[in-house]
């Protein structure tokens, strides 16, 4: 499981998590952000069509990474892998998405915003979290006090993360990725401007390189 998650988030420092309103949009836009450089994807349950989405951009972008986000119950969960998600990531966690985190074949990134949550996920064999929501739980601080406990665990940050902060979460130990919507912003996707949405893709991978 770790591995498997190290080797998506390996790929890409930036994930931009996405919520699709429309959903011809959800080619195009994973288009533009994969052809900006950004190969990993999180598309979040937050909208009526985010399944069909996800799997149209499965079927038309097999190269990208996606994992199924705002998984909120087992019942969501097993929607994600049959629509072909890579990883599933949680906002939070509870006792029932750990066990059938476990024995899935589809890999969890669950997320936690306390060492108490840490620690639940750590007995269940997880080492690899979201740390969400990110800045409002204590932000770099919050993760460098984890890493005095729990070295070994790695977090992908979410939430109030962008260009102007995302440098501060990479540069620590114990983050392998930042996540974030600001690579898709509204006023871009509602006017269809892709370009504009690969421009600010290749930006953000060509800042935050490995
Ligand atoms: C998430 O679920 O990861 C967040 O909603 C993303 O947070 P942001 O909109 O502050 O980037």
């Amino acid at each position: 499981r770790t591995t498997e998650l190290d080797s998506i988030c390996h790929k890409a420092e930036v994930i931009p998590v996405l919520a699709i309103e429309r959903v011809e949009d959800a080619v195009p836009l994973a288009r533009a952000l994969f052809e900006g450089g950004l190969t990993v994807l999180e598309v979040t349950l937050r909208t009526d069509c985010a399944l069909e989405a996800i799997k149209r951009m499965k079927a038309a972008l097999p190269q990208a990474s996606i994992g199924v986000g705002t998984v909120l119950t087992p019942a969501q969960y097993r929607q994600a892998e049959q629509v072909g998600a890579d990883f599933v990531v949680t906002p939070g966690t509870t006792e029932a998405l750990y066990r059938y985190g476990v024995e899935s074949p589809v890999p969890m990134l669950p997320g936690v915003a306390t060492v108490s949550e840490l620690m639940v996920g750590w007995q269940y064999g997880y080492r690899r979290f979201k740390f969400f929501p990110a800045e409002a739980s204590g932000g770099v601080k919050a993760l460098k006090s984890f890493a005095g406990p729990i070295p070994e665990a790695r977090f992908c940050p979410t939430g109030g993360i962008g260009v102007n902060n995302a440098e501060d979460y990479l540069a620590l130990k114990n983050v392998m990725c930042v996540g974030g919507s600001w690579l898709t912003p509204k006023s871009l996707v509602d006017a269809e401007d892709w370009n504009g949405i690969r421009l600010l893709a290749k930006e953000a991978a060509d800042k935050f390189h490995h």
